[in-house]
């Protein structure tokens, strides 16, 4: 019997990824995504054990497509963990998505996880905002200025007139090299000291630090704003203060933010909110425009942890891209 050929193998660094992954094919992928579902086992956590530095980890987060879709495909990210790479001048954070075809498990292609973990996140949030912002929104304030908050501005230009940008980080290098970045894109952007009134000025304030204390307070907020809420992923991280959370209408990615997340986590404890604050996940929303916002004055906030089904939709995307050449 003559044998059937193998699917292709590819290899595609983080240029040839992001170059697969244009915002707004990712945001409408991750719109039908989150409306189908897949299938999410849970993420494993290994430990390794290190002699002279702390532990590392490896995680190791799969997904794969529902048995009832027409396309099947199987991911996995694979993430290293290395706290001990910060004295060898080395990032403390590796990660690999792997895809293979999920009828045969034959491999696609082996991508750059930074890479999809970025853009989808962002996309992600960009998605939120699309249901929840203001579709007039114009003026963005991005805080914190690493490799998440730098591709944030990319993401919603793709969903809202976004006329420009503030930027603000703790780190000074960090806010001068991204606004200079988007300044050399065309992008009217500007780094601002003064947190309190770009908080006042902006229609969505989107957050991608490492805070463990609230950085956006509700007095600054004016009535319409929307709130994205993208870094913290422990309960012990805090980016908004408890102000905002009661007094926002509520929006997650994922029902797991609500016991991940300082941002929701705290606010529960207390007793300022309960999960049924919570008005809809982005499964919700792509569903159905019915959670939306409704009118102009509210204050929409939305916390993100990330999930493994958003990254199985940009690998997918990716490797789409890659057929077509
Ligand atoms: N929701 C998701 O799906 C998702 C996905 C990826 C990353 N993240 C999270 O987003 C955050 C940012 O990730 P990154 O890869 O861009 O990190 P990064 O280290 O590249 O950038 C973080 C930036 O935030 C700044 N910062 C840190 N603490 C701050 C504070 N208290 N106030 C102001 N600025 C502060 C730093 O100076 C830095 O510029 C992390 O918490 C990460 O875990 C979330």
């Amino acid at each position: 019997m003559e044998e059937t050929k193998m699917a292709t193998f590819r290899i595609l660094d983080a240029a040839q990824t992001a170059e697969k992954l244009p915002f707004a094919d990712l945001i409408e992928a991750l719109r039908i995504g989150f409306s189908v579902g897949c299938q999410l086992p849970e993420r494993h956590h290994h430990t390794m054990h290190r002699v002279g530095e702390p532990d590392a980890t490896l995680l190791l987060m799969p997904a794969w497509t529902n048995p009832e879709d027409k396309a099947q495909y199987l991911g996995v990210k694979l993430v290293t963990v290395v706290p001990g790479n910060a004295s060898r001048r080395l990032p403390g954070l590796v990660s690999t998505y792997m895809l293979y075809d999920g009828l045969t498990g034959e491999q696609l292609a082996l991508m750059d996880g930074n890479t999809i973990t970025g853009r989808r996140t962002v996309a992600t949030s960009a998605l939120a905002a699309k249901y929840l912002s203001r579709p007039e929104s114009s003026r963005l304030l991005v805080i914190g200025a690493g490799r998440v908050g730098s591709l944030i501005p990319d993401a919603y230009r793709a969903v809202r007139p976004i006329q420009e940008v503030q930027v603000w980080d703790m780190n000074a290098e960090a806010s001068n090299r991204m606004v200079e970045n988007l300044r050399s894109n065309g992008v009217r952007a500007k780094v601002v000291n003064d947190l309190q009134t770009a908080v006042g000025h902006a229609d969505i304030v989107s957050t991608a630090t490492l805070s463990t204390e609230p950085i956006v307070k509700r007095e600054w907020l004016r009535p319409g704003t929307h709130v994205d809420l993208i870094g913290g992923f422990t309960p012990k991280m805090r980016e908004a203060d408890d102000h905002t959370i009661s007094i926002a209408k509520l929006y997650v990615d994922t029902p797991e933010a609500l016991h991940e997340a300082g941002d929701l986590v705290q606010p529960r404890e207390s007793g300022l909110i309960s999960e049924t604050s919570v008005l809809a996940t982005l499964a919700d929303l792509s569903r159905a425009d019915r959670f939306a916002r409704e009118n102009s004055d509210t204050i929409t906030c939305f916390k993100a942890v990330g999930s493994g089904l958003a990254d199985l939709v940009a690998a997918k995307l990716v490797y789409r891209g890659m057929k077509e050449g």
